[in-house]
C-alpha cells in the first residue's frame, strides 16, 4: 500500500487549498465564526506573583452600562476533576504567577469589557515567591520522565575515564532563553452553553447541557478529551470547531487557561456565545512559552576526532503550577557515536506560568549546545567541522543499538557543502573582511524523531459523486489540508477534484493533534487505510452513501528500528566590527525527510523553520523581571520582543534527499514541521565564530555580545 508517485498527486506541486480564503481575509478564524448575539470577555489578571486573593470589589464594573457579568472564583462553576492544574481555573483564591487569569468581565462590546476590567479592585495577600532561574537551584529536581516519555537521565560506559583519556576535551555551558509564542493569530475562543433536548427511555423527555466551542486549536479531538473530566461532561456534550488556524507552533497544541476562562464565563450567560481573543501582550502570560535552559556539555575526542565521550547535563525552568519537562537531552542520545555517554535533566521550579511546546521543544535548545560544542571541538582539532561530523556517524543508534530505518545525515552534510560552496570557507576566523563586515560560514546537523502517536482515525464516504474524506486534523498554515487531499486522491485512485476533505471538528473521526511533526505520516496513514478499506469494500464504482473507516497504521516491524529525520544547516553571516550587528546573508538546509508529498508546502515548512531559527538566533528573548514582587515579562509586545523580519532572512533555501521511509508509515513521509529549526542557531553561531573568532554560548546573538 503505497501512493503512486509516478502519475498520481503525491509528489506534485500544489498551492494550498485554503490559501486564497486565508490571504483574502475570508477564511473564518475562531474569533470570526458567525454566532448570534455574542458577548465579549476581557480577563482580570493577577498583579502579584504568588499568594491569595483577599477581596474583589467589582461594584464599579457591574454598574457600567453594557456590562453583563463579572466572573471570579466566587461565581465560577465547580470543576469536577483536577486532571490538569493549568485548566483547573478560578476554583479558589490562589495565585500562582504574574498575569494568571483570576476572573473576567463579560460585556456587550470588547471595549466596555476592557474598560470595566480596569475598574475591578483586587486585594491580595502576597506570599514569598521565586521567579529567578539559576543553575544549582536548591529546589531543582529530577522528573520521573521527560516529554515524549523518555527517561530524564541516561548512562553508558564510563565518562570520567573517557574524558581523562581523551586527547582533547570541550567542557562548556550553553544557555537558551525564555521565548514566547507569537503566531499571527492570537489565541481566540468562542464558548456557548446550550441545552440539548433528549428523547429519554420510555418517551420521557429530558435535557442536558451542551457546550459549543470555536477555538484556534492544533487538535480538537485531544483538546476535548482534556476538557471532559474537568467539566464532567460526555463527549457528545462538547463540540469543538477549528477549521482555520493562523499559526500555532505548539502554543495551540493543548488547551491553555484561556479556553477554560471563556467556558466558565459563558456558563454565567447560558444561551449566549462569549468571545475572547488575547491581546498581543497577553500572549506573554498564560498560553505557554519555551522554557529557559542551562546546559553543561562535554565532548572528549581522540587526536583524529573520534568521539570517546559525550555528556549533556541540563537544568531547565518549570512552573510550580504545572510541570513541562522538555526533552532537551534527547537528540544527544541519538546523533553521534561515542562509547561513554551520560545525559541528565533537572527541573528548576519557579513561580511562573506553565511552559509548553514550541517548535522542536527539546531538540531545539539541546542541539544548540551539542552542535556548538562540536564546532568548538573541530576548532581545537584543526579539523573541518563537516569532516568531524562525518567521522562520528554511528553505525546504529548510539543508545539503543537499533538499526536506523533510514539515515542520510552524511548525504545531507555532503550535498549541502557542495551546494553552499563550503570549499570557499576559510578555516581561520577573521579571514574574510569587506569594509566594516567580517564574513564567516557555519554548519550544524539536525535531527528530529518519529513520535509514537495515539489513536487516529479517518473515514471516506461517497456522496454526490465526491469522496468525502473526514478526519479531525488541523491545518495551522502548514499545508496539511492540501497534502492529505493529495494522499487521499492517490489512495482512492481518483483526481484531487473528486476529494472533499473535512478537518477541524470534533464530529469528525478522532485524530491526534498537529504536533511532533506527526501530521503527514499519522493522519496520512489513517486516510490511506480508510481509502483502501473503502475500495476493498465497494470497488471502483461505489454507491451513494457508501462509507468506510480506517485507523492510522504503522508496521510492527518499525519497533525494531531507530526512527529519525535528519538534516544539515549551513549559514553564512556577516558581523559588523563597528556595531556587533549580525546579518545572516545566506542559509541552506538539506533534509532527509522521507517522501515529500508536496514540494511547495514542504519547502515552506523547511524555510519557515529556518526563519524561526534565525529569529531565535538573532532576536528572541523574553526578559523576565525576577525581582521580588515583579515576575512578569518586561518586553511583552513586538516593540520589545523582536522577531525576524524579511530583511533578516534574505536568502533561505531548502533542498532534500528523498528516500521514502515505510517504517514511518505507509505515506513514507518522516515529518518535516520541526526539523527546519533544529540546529539553526548553532549553524549561525558557528558562522559568527568563523567570522570573528568570538564564541557565543548563549542565545540570542545580540550586538552587545559582539562588541
Ligand atoms: Mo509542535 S511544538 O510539536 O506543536
Amino acid at each position: 500500500m503505497t501512493a503512486d508517485t509516478k502519475k498520481g498527486s503525491v509528489g506534485q506541486d500544489r498551492v494550498r487549498l485554503e490559501g486564497r480564503l486565508k490571504v483574502t481575509g475570508t477564511a473564518p478564524y475562531a474569533f470570526e465564526q458567525k454566532v448570534e448575539n455574542p458577548a465579549y470577555l476581557f480577563p482580570l489578571t493577577s498583579t502579584i506573583v504568588k499568594g491569595k486573593i483577599r477581596s474583589i470589589d467589582d461594584s464599579a464594573a457591574r454598574v457600567l452600562p453594557g456590562v453583563l457579568e463579572v466572573l471570579t472564583y466566587q461565581n465560577a462553576m465547580n470543576l469536577l476533576a483536577k486532571t490538569d492544574t493549568e485548566l483547573y481555573l478560578l476554583q479558589n483564591r490562589d495565585v500562582h504567577y504574574y498575569g494568571e487569569y483570576i476572573g473576567a468581565v463579560i460585556a456587550e462590546t470588547q471595549e466596555i469589557a476592557r474598560h470595566a476590567a480596569s475598574l475591578v479592585k483586587v486585594e491580595y495577600d502576597a506570599e514569598e515567591e521565586d521567579t529567578r532561574f539559576r543553575a544549582e537551584h536548591p529546589d531543582r529536581y529530577s522528573p520521573i520522565k521527560i516529554n515524549t516519555g523518555v527517561p530524564a537521565d541516561s548512562k553508558q560506559g564510563d565518562v570520567d575515564k573517557g574524558l581523562a583519556e581523551a586527547a582533547l576535551v570541550v567542557d562548556e555551558v550553553y544557555t537558551t532563553p525564555y521565548e514566547h509564542h507569537n503566531p499571527m493569530e492570537m489565541h481566540s475562543v468562542i464558548a456557548e452553553w446550550d441545552k440539548e433536548k433528549l428523547d429519554g427511555v420510555l418517551g420521557v423527555l429530558g435535557e442536558r447541557p451542551h457546550l459549543r466551542i470555536h477555538d484556534a486549536s492544533q487538535g480538537v479531538s485531544y483538546e476535548r478529551l482534556m476538557l471532559l473530566p474537568l467539566l464532567g461532561l460526555l463527549p457528545q456534550q462538547v463540540e469543538i470547531n477549528s477549521p482555520y488556524v493562523g499559526g500555532a507552533f505548539g502554543s495551540k497544541g493543548i488547551p491553555h487557561a484561556q479556553v477554560m476562562l471563556t467556558i466558565l464565563a459563558a456558563k454565567l450567560l447560558p444561551g449566549r456565545p462569549v468571545k475572547y481573543m488575547l491581546t498581543r501582550q497577553q500572549m506573554f502570560r498564560s498560553v505557554g512559552h519555551r522554557l529557559t535552559t542551562h546546559q553543561h556539555f562535554r565532548l572528549g575526542a581522540a587526536e583524529d576526532g573520534t568521539l570517546t565521550t559525550i555528556t549533556h547535563d541540563v537544568q531547565q525552568s518549570t512552573s510550580r503550577l504545572k510541570q513541562f519537562a522538555e526533552q532537551t537531552v534527547n537528540a544527544t542520545r541519538h546523533l553521534y557515536a561515542a562509547p561513554n555517554r551520560e545525559t541528565s535533566t533537572r527541573m528548576v521550579p519557579l513561580d511562573i506560568g506553565p511552559a509548553t511546546f514550541m517548535r522542536a521543544p527539546g531538540e531545539f535548545p539541546g542541539m544548540f549546545a551539542q552542535e556548538t560544542a562540536m564546532d568548538e571541538l573541530a576548532v581545537k582539532l584543526g579539523l573541518d567541522p563537516i569532516e568531524l561530523r562525518l567521522r562520528n556517524q554511528p553505525e546504529t543508534d548510539p543508545e539503543s543499538g537499533k538499526p536506523h530505518s533510514s539515515h542520510y545525515l552524511k548525504e545531507c552534510l555532503q550535498e549541502g557543502a557542495r551546494l553552499f560552496g563550503w570549499e570557499k570557507r576559510h578555516a581561520q576566523p577573521r579571514a574574510r573582511q569587506e569594509g566594516e563586515w567580517l564574513y564567516g560560514m557555519g554548519v550544524a546537523s539536525a535531527t528530529y524523531p518519529k513520535q509514537m502517536t495515539p489513536p487516529t482515525k479517518a473515514s471516506v464516504a461517497f456522496k454526490g459523486g465526491k469522496y468525502h474524506v473526514s478526519i479531525a486534523a488541523a491545518d495551522l498554515g502548514t499545508g496539511a489540508w492540501t497534502v492529505l487531499t493529495q494522499i487521499a486522491a492517490d489512495a482512492l485512485q481518483v483526481p484531487e477534484e473528486e476529494v472533499v476533505l473535512q478537518i477541524g471538528h470534533t464530529d469528525l473521526p478522532l485524530a491526534y493533534l498537529a504536533g511532533g511533526s506527526t501530521g503527514t505520516y499519522n493522519w496520512g496513514s489513517a486516510v490511506m487505510v480508510a481509502a483502501v478499506n473503502f475500495r476493498s469494500r465497494y470497488g471502483q464504482t461505489p454507491a451513494e452513501g457508501d462509507e468506510a473507516e480506517g485507523s492510522a497504521h504503522f508496521p510492527d516491524e518499525a519497533k525494531k528500528y531507530a526512527l529519525d529525520a535528519y538534516g544539515a544547516h549551513f549559514a553564512e553571516v556577516k558581523v559588523s566590527r563597528v556595531t556587533g550587528e549580525v546579518r545572516v546573508t545566506r542559509m541552506l538546509g538539506v533534509y532527509d525527510g522521507g517522501r515529500i508529498i508536496n514540494p511547495r508546502t514542504a519547502n515552506s515548512q523547511f524555510i519557515g523553520g529556518m526563519t524561526m531559527g534565525i529569529s531565535a538566533a538573532l532576536h528572541e528573548e523574553s526578559y523576565l523581571d525576577s525581582r521580588p514582587g515583579y515576575g512578569h515579562v518586561v518586553n511583552s509586545d513586538f516593540a520589545g520582543y523582536h522577531i525576524a523580519a524579511n530583511a533578516d532572512a534574505p536568502q533561505v533555501e531548502a533542498r532534500w534527499i528523498e528516500h521514502p521511509d515505510p517504517m514511518f508509515g505507509p505515506t513514507g513521509a518522516k515529518g518535516i514541521g520541526e526539523i527546519g529549526i533544529v540546529g539553526v542557531p548553532a549553524a549561525i553561531g558557528n558562522a559568527i565564530y568563523n567570522a570573528t573568532g568570538k564564541r557565543l554560548r548563549g542565545l540570542p546573538f545580540t550586538p552587545d555580545k559582539l562588541v
